[in-house]
């Protein structure tokens, strides 16, 4: 059966009675009219479809803590509508937690993840009650324990490892290989366990957790990671003498951002996740662990579009024809970060004939601010309106103020109804950060 993270645009978009691309019954120029551009467009039927695909194919397996990883795009709305849907979150920040915190999330279905969390973080993390946390390192082991004690609380922790699988995706989002950042080596547990066991006793240890990477389209990549911590679950239940029982694989489902892409159907992934965990259940004589699964990209990419007006174009004589937008590199650092490709298309002519080949650049003082490095249009004229597909996930999350631009709005849209779920930032907004020692004042 397909999912939502197959389909490269929101599931709502149509062209509508005046030949506009809207998305949740939104015309999409009325949307640029009324909110300016750029403009984050987020459709909230595709947001709840995609979470309903996750509960739907994980049904067979009843044991299953669905957490969005909120570092996809976390928003007060957009955690109150997976919240909504069941979901708990996959947090890695003092900010994230706040946000979750704010929108009135059960802190006890918050799982914390990090390489570096400061002591800051965990004291937060540990005051208000989140769920778990995903210990990294021997650093952060004795850290975590002695704030745990100054609190006087014992704290619920899995540990991460790093199980040695490379997935074929942009080595800067590859998580799983061996020599990595993130997690403890395999040949390392068993001494964490054995200081959590006989030094940090205010921690406690309830299982295993990886994450082997994002943008993956390989399933049964899902497979070799469960059986390594599935068998590592069963060694130190055996040789420690404990009930570790649960199991938390990550996220990493891929999207479709081309034509070319092929991500696996969510229900395809889960299939295969299942058997190979009741197998390993089997063949490792374990009890069957509470799985925790922490998807973001394609629980958000899909349901959103960024919207841009075109300004300026150049021609290049005997070369590329250029057409520059209001944004680029600072709303969407991907392409210039990863080579990632997007699809886009004029949302006031999405029916007229295809005619000029050009780049879509950005508007920030650098070559490589380049949105689109090839791309097909009707005949383009300043003022209109370019959207381009699947900005939901890492692109807000990852937007800086370079050049000193003002972020984006967002806007929600649903059931022929638009809501800003996040204010344009403001000149003003821009330099509310800013200090003049009085000796420098003009
Ligand atoms: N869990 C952990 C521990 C993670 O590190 C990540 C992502 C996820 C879950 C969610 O992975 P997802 O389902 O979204 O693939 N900025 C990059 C992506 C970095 C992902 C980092 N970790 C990009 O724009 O492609």
């Amino acid at each position: 059966m397909n999912s939502t993270n197959q389909s490269l645009k929101p599931l709502t978009l149509k062209i509508n009675k005046n030949s506009n691309l809207e998305i949740g019954g939104c015309d999409l120029i009325e949307l640029a009219e009324k909110y300016g551009t750029p403009l984050y467009v987020l459709d909230e039927h595709t947001i709840r479809s995609i979470c309903k695909d996750y509960k739907d194919a994980f049904k067979a397996y009843p044991k299953v803590n669905m957490m969005y990883a909120s570092k996809a795009l976390c928003t007060m709305a957009v955690t109150s509508i997976i919240a909504s849907e069941g979901f708990g979150f996959d947090v890695v920040s003092a900010g994230e937690i706040y946000t979750v915190y704010k929108s009135g999330v059960n802190m006890s279905k918050v799982l914390f993840n990090g390489n570096n969390k400061s002591v800051d973080e965990l004291s937060l993390a540990i005051k208000l009650g989140v769920g778990r946390i995903s210990v990294d390192n021997f650093f952060e082991l004795s850290l975590l324990n002695e704030i745990a004690k100054s609190q006087n609380k014992t704290v619920d922790i899995l540990l991460r490892i790093t199980p040695g699988i490379e997935c074929h995706t942009h080595e800067y989002i590859q998580t799983g290989h061996l020599d990595s950042k993130f997690g403890f080596d395999l040949t390392q547990i068993d001494e964490a366990v054995e200081l959590i066991l006989n030094n940090y006793t205010n921690l406690k240890l309830h299982g295993l957790h990886a994450h082997i990477g994002s943008q993956i389209f390989e399933t049964s990549i899902y497979g070799d990671e469960i059986e390594i911590l599935v068998k590592e679950i069963a060694r130190l239940n055996k040789k420690f003498d404990l009930q570790l029982d649960e199991l938390n694989i990550g996220g990493g489902i891929g999207v479709k951002y081309t034509e070319d892409d092929c991500p696996p159907s969510v229900y395809d992934v889960a299939e295969i996740i299942i058997n190979k965990l009741n197998e390993c259940i089997e063949k490792y004589k374990i009890e069957a662990p509470v799985l925790f699964i922490e998807p973001g990209r394609s629980i958000i990419s899909t349901s959103g579009v960024t919207l841009y007006t075109i300004g300026s174009s150049k021609q290049v004589p005997k070369g590329k024809k250029y057409i520059a937008v209001d944004g680029g590199m600072s709303d969407n650092i991907r392409p210039s970060m990863y080579q990632a490709e997007y699809v886009a298309e004029l949302a006031n002519k999405p029916q007229e004939e295809l005619k000029e080949k050009v780049v879509v650049a950005g508007r920030f003082c650098e070559s490589g601010d380049i949105l689109i490095k090839n791309i097909e249009f009707p005949e383009i004229e300043e003022g209109d309106i370019l959207c381009v597909y699947n900005t939901g996930a890492y692109n807000y999350s990852m937007a800086s103020n370079y050049n000193r631009v003002e972020k984006p709005a967002m806007v929600l849209v649903n059931n022929s109804q638009s809501d800003i779920i996040i204010n344009r930032e403001t000149l003003d907004d821009l330099i509310s950060h800013d200090e003049i020692p009085d000796r420098l004042h003009l």
